[in-house]
């Protein structure tokens, strides 16, 4: 279901933050104005990746320094591991975010 998760002003291109929505933890991405949104919690030990360093479309994960193309979710050093990305869009200045149903 689409959900409302913040205005475009809350986050500055290049920033990120970490947003809870019933009970998915959500790692939100401004990449150059784009926003992109991945389950906030990384597959290695449970870090939050929503409070990782994002340089362009790749956030490094505060914890162990895994990596991931926020686009997609791709682990940027394993081709067999991906990380869940949500679609968002962007409507009136609100940036919503498909999250799977609970
Ligand atoms: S918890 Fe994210 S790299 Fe270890």
């Amino acid at each position: 279901m689409w959900r409302r998760i913040a205005s475009v002003n809350d986050l500055a291109p290049g920033q990120c933050c970490e947003i809870v929505i019933d009970d998915h933890v959500i790692a939100l991405f401004n990449v150059a104005g784009e926003f992109f949104a991945l389950d906030g919690i990384c597959p290695h030990q449970g870090g939050p990746l929503g409070k990782g360093t994002l340089q362009g479309c790749v956030v490094t994960c505060p914890w162990h320094g895994w990596q991931f193309d926020v686009r997609t979710g791709q682990h940027q050093a394993s081709a067999a591991l991906s990380h869940p990305a949500f679609p968002t869009k962007v409507e009136e200045e609100v940036v919503w975010v498909r999250v799977p149903e609970a």
